[in-house]
């Protein structure tokens, strides 16, 4: 009669959650009004990422999950002529979509100040910057397999599922949204479980490490490199330990699974030998 997993919930899953009640005034509140240490050092690594492009080069990337954050879209915007953030909730989307319109909040440009530091190919103006940006309201596994030279996901498949499967498939869909050859640049919450945001709003995550990051990406990437940093204190108590940072290029030997298909036992990976960081 009992299996298992009897008598442990169910895990929660992307599509069990609606995401147009993502409460970004309190996201941004508690992470982007001003720059924290941990995200000078994500701009410092996808920094660094980014510079081996020459500017311009790049006909179209993803943004993967892009939520409200602008860093993400001003690292992208030296390299890449045309940026599209694709995101599922209504009211990230709304806000995107405003600071485009209207200019961005005061708050983003000590982002911006150190991005062009890293990068002095970026516009000196943040608004010329995001003038590449085109939002697009969309589930972001559902952008067609090989249609970017690049790719970035921020803090989003670990933090939409509380399922490790359905984190690995996440992964897969950024992967397989690139062209063979394609470039991949990520950051991940380190062992977050689910999490509240403001009072009273909660969020499935999913505890994953630097192993799980390597497990995820290897079997679809070449040149994988996966660190990490610690735990920013003067962040709210996630219940993280910190942040994983990736880097890699779709493989051209093999295409990724596809959406659904991660399920099956990646016998050759048992043991997972992440770069050191
Ligand atoms: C933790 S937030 C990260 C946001 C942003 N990338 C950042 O760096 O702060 C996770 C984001 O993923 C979005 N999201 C959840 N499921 C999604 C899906 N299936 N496709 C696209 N975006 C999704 C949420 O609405 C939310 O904006």
């Amino acid at each position: 009669m009992s299996g298992p997993s009897a008598g442990r919930p169910r895990p929660t899953r992307n599509q069990d959650m609606d995401w147009d009640e993502w409460p970004v005034q309190d996201y941004l509140a508690e992470n982007y009004r001003v720059l924290h240490p941990c995200d000078a050092a994500v701009i410092r690594h996808h920094s660094s990422f980014y510079r081996q492009f020459a500017p311009g080069s790049i006909q179209r990337s993803l943004e993967f999950g892009a939520g409200p954050n602008l860093y993400p879209l001003m690292l992208a915007a030296a390299a890449s002529r045309r940026i599209e953030a694709v995101e599922l909730g209504a009211g990230n989307v709304a806000y995107l979509t405003r600071q485009l319109r209207e200019g961005p909040d005061e708050s983003w440009q000590a982002f911006y100040a150190l991005c062009r530091r890293l990068d002095p190919a970026l516009p000196p103006a943040l608004t010329d910057a995001l003038s590449r940006v085109q939002v697009v309201h969309s589930d972001a596994r559902s952008v067609a397999r090989g249609t970017y030279s690049l790719a970035s996901m921020n803090f989003v498949a670990e933090s939409v599922t509380e399922d490790l499967d359905e984190f690995t498939e996440f992964c897969q869909s950024f992967a397989a949204s690139v062209c063979p050859g394609g470039h991949l640049v990520a950051s991940f919450m380190e062992n977050m479980p689910s999490y509240r945001i403001g009072k009273a709003s909660h969020w499935p995550g999913c505890p994953v490490d630097r192993a799980a990051v390597y497990r995820a990406f290897a079997p679809c990437t070449e040149r994988l490199t996966v660190t990490r940093i610690d735990a920013d204190t003067t962040l709210p108590d996630y219940g993280d330990t910190g942040m994983v940072l990736m880097r890699g290029v779709r493989t051209r030997r093999s295409s990724p699974a596809g959406p659904g298909t991660a399920r099956s036992p990646m016998r050759h990976l048992e043991s997972p030998t992440p770069s050191s960081g």
